[in-house]
């Protein structure tokens, strides 16, 4: 048969002409189906197979579809090979499918006859009484809509529709009982003129898909040639100027909508949280109301299409209306993925600006504080001819994160990405919106944003919804954390980690939890433990280089509380891991305690200095502790005397799998002066020595041989620098961020560091600084 020649794929002109009708409904073939995991691929393999065909299909993915199918006796292979041409009697592809594909050529070789799928599901649909659902946008919301409605009016219905049901049980299913097939019909392609339905029902007509229509008058010609092509009555939303025009005028044609001339019309809507009630009045006569447990106001307006429909076919109102009750959501339509006293996270299949703004105000109408979404989106074309519409399309968003495009076999169009939305979004005068060129990331910039009471929507048709089940499953462990820590403590997803460390660089905690009393510390521990949660604790991030793949698992940061607790008896200075050092020795300055001075040159806190010994001005951390109190890693407290503790230069291996609650250290009296000019000595020597930029202190621990920054300063590569990482002009021991620089930037630095030292001088330097988290 031939094909559609001004349609997008190569035509297989060599081919013999065929009753495809006939050939598909009335006889049994071999067919194979190129793309058959596309949601409507796999709906006309389904079909198909009902059909009694003996169908195969191939694709470079696989889906929970194929896999289903594959049970009801799908052949697939994951490659497209020229050989299932060969063994078919028919082969039907995808408009994804290019005209170079192996089966495609090869079919066209051995001249066996090839169909697009919409002719397919025409030629099928023929075999029955057509109903089509064609629109814009909510086609398959719709059409699932209509099947369930017939199907509960007794009707035995057929129906293929773009996307899995659970109500229906399959996108897709031949009924032999019925006479009706109910179908959605794909507008994006042109193939709808394929379509002779007997009833057809338009939802809405705007410009859509422009990367195959010109412009709208050649869209409202193929839905003109549909309506044309309608043998009974064609159902249309008569609140769309542009369907209301184009059907207003057919002999045979039925209106819904709110507008009181409809011949079925809507009145009294309440939005509810999520569905709404309305009344229905059939050509100014009521017929009554109908719960819709579906949200927004455009699905209203959908299902005023159904009843308007299901009346005329003969179903009684009230059946109608029961069904309608029990109508389910397709997936991604304002689907919820988390709901919690504190959070709603949904997903919706929103793409372009008019079903943004309904899903936007549907999200709205929940009167939920805030609207955070992520949006991604699809096609560069759509993109770039939608730039101003999706500009003024997110009013209702609080926040939004966009993503780059979602190419679905598209190249991309130069200039075009998702900072194209954005550059028109601010344009617009919105406030919250930004660019997140990496999609791996946008959860966590909408995750760190997220505040009590916020609802989160992912909007799209390509993949973000992955990301929104990221941030819910996530979610699920945050809230857990939050009962823990209580009012008290603080919990936050994905806190970037480059804000809590001196040198600032590094990439998120998963989770980032502030606990302020020891129980609540030692509790957490055992929720880690038990649910297999990796814990890190962390201090001010002064000795820290945490890659920009950031930390898996919880970062605990203990402060505030029990952890910022000072205490002086007599010489001795109990101080809470969360103290910074320079607090201990102003502490002790204060109760004229002298020998602490050196700690005034440090930035970390107690639990920080602790782990790694740390030391300045010939001093170190362990000389001046008596005890310290720490929780083991099943969250029981211990405390410890000095003498039974194992310390290093740089390095204390206890607290590598304990958590350091408090130190008591020990100093002497003295007068104040003495400690005054000790102090000033060596903030004197910090500020003559070390570079104030920001840093993590000395990168190498000291070997034997020779300091550190000496080695650096003789090997002459101060100010050497990768990115904007560089090694300091002040002190060779220091590697500065000059702005903006990477953790990848600071470890190629470390790294070409350690060369040079082993190959002009034979030393091993060894960073001081701890080296954690994920590579990106
Ligand atoms: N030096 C150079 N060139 C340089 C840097 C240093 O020749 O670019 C020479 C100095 O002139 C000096 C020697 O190297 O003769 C040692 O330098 P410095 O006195 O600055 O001490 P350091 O050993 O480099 C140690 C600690 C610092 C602490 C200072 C001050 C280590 C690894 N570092 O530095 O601690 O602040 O003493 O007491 O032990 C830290 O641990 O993060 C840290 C900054």
């Amino acid at each position: 048969m031939k094909l559609a020649s001004e349609e997008r794929s190569a035509p297989a002109d060599r081919a013999p002409t065929l009753d495809l009708q006939r050939f598909l409904t009335r006889e049994q073939h071999r067919i194979h189906l190129v793309g058959v995991a596309g949601s409507g691929m796999s709906g006309l393999a389904a079909l198909l197979i009902e059909l009694g065909h003996a169908v195969s299909g191939s694709d470079k993915v696989t889906s929970t579809e194929t896999e289903r199918l594959q049970q009801l006796g799908l052949r697939f292979h994951e490659q497209h090979r020229p050989e299932h041409a060969e063994a078919a009697d028919l082969v039907v592809f995808s408009s994804a499918i290019k005209g170079g594909n192996p089966i495609l050529v090869s079919g066209r070789d051995w001249g066996k006859p090839v169909a697009r799928r919409a002719e397919a599901l025409a030629a099928i649909m023929r075999a029955k009484r057509g109903i089509v659902i064609a629109g814009m946008h909510g086609k398959t919301t719709t059409s699932a809509m209509t099947a369930h409605v017939l199907r509960e009016g007794g009707l035995h219905p057929s129906h293929y529709v773009g996307a899995e049901i659970s109500l229906l049980g399959t996108n897709a299913h031949w009924d032999w009982r019925g006479e009706y097939f109910v179908a959605e019909g794909d507008e994006s392609d042109g193939t709808l003129r394929c379509f002779h339905p007997e009833h057809a029902l338009i939802l809405n007509i705007e410009e859509e898909h422009l990367d195959f229509y010109a412009n709208l008058a050649a869209i409202e010609k193929v839905f003109g040639q549909l309506i044309d092509q309608s043998s009974g009555t064609v159902f249309y939303n008569v609140d769309d100027p542009n369907t209301a025009r184009l059907c207003a005028k057919r002999k045979s044609a039925v209106s819904y909508g709110f507008s009181q001339n409809a011949h079925y019309c809507g009145i009294n809507v309440e939005l509810r949280d999520f569905g709404s009630v309305f009344c229905v009045y059939r050509r100014g006569q009521k017929l009554g109301q109908a719960t819709l447990n579906v949200p927004g106001e455009h699905n209203v307006h959908n299902a005023l299409g159904v009843v308007a429909l299901a009346s005329e076919l003969g179903i009684p109102f009230e059946k109608i209306a029961a069904s309608l009750r029990k109508f389910e959501h397709a997936r991604r339509r304002f689907e919820i993925k988390y709901e919690s006293d504190s959070f709603l996270l949904v997903d919706d299949y929103a793409h372009h600006p008019t079903e943004i703004r309904a899903t936007l105000k549907t999200a709205r109408a929940t009167g939920r504080k805030r609207v955070l979404a992520m949006f991604q989106p699809h096609r560069y074309s759509r993109t770039k001819a939608l730039r101003s519409e999706f500009g003024c399309a997110f009013d209702e968003a609080d926040r939004i994160v966009v993503t780059d495009v979602y190419p679905a076999s598209e190249p991309p169009i130069p200039g075009i990405s998702g900072q194209t939305i954005v550059g028109e979004m601010v344009k617009h005068g919105h406030r919250g919106a930004s660019y997140q060129p990496r999609f791996e990331r946008v959860h966590c910039d909408i995750g760190n944003a997220l505040d009590v009471g916020d609802l989160v929507l992912s909007l799209g048709a390509g993949n973000i919804h992955e990301q929104l089940s990221i941030l819910a499953a996530d979610l699920v462990i945050a809230e857990k954390l939050k009962a823990i820590v209580g009012e008290e403590g603080d919990v936050r997803l994905y806190e970037p980690l480059s804000k809590h460390t001196t040198l600032r660089v590094g990439g998120p905690a998963q989770f980032w939890v502030e606990p302020r009393t020891e129980k609540t510390f030692s509790d957490l521990i055992r929720f880690c433990r038990d649910e297999d949660l990796p814990l890190f604790a962390m201090g001010r991030g002064s000795n820290l280089l945490v890659r920009d793949g950031g930390i898996r698992g919880v970062v605990v940061h203990p402060c505030g509380g029990d952890f910022d607790k000072i205490e002086v008896n007599g010489s001795e200075i109990t101080a809470g891991a969360g103290v910074k050092l320079r607090e201990v020795a102003y502490a002790a300055r204060a109760a004229n305690l002298g020998g602490l001075e050196w700690m005034e040159g440090i930035p970390g806190v107690v639990g920080g200095a602790l782990r790694m010994n740390a030391g300045a001005m010939g001093a170190q951390t362990f000389e001046s502790v008596t005890r310290i109190r720490y929780l083991d890693a099943e969250g029981n407290p211990h405390a410890k005397d000095r003498d039974e503790l194992e310390v290093f230069y740089r390095r204390f291996p206890l607290l590598e799998n304990n958590f350091a609650i408090s130190a008591t250290f020990c100093a002497q009296p003295a007068e104040r002066a003495e400690i005054d000019c000790r102090l000033r000595e060596s903030q004197a020597k910090r500020r003559t020595t070390q570079p104030v930029a920001k840093s993590a202190g000395c990168i190498f621990k000291n070997p034997d041989s020779i300091p550190a920054g000496q080695l650096v300063d003789e090997l002459g590569l101060k100010n050497s620098r990768v990115g904007n990482a560089r090694v300091s002009e002040v002190h060779g021991n220091f590697i500065v961020n000059d702005g903006g620089a990477t953790a990848a930037e600071m470890l190629q630095l470390i790294d070409k560091i350690q060369s040079a030292a082993r190959a002009k001088r034979g030393i091993e330097l060894e960073t001081e600084v701890e080296i954690v988290g994920e590579q990106e």
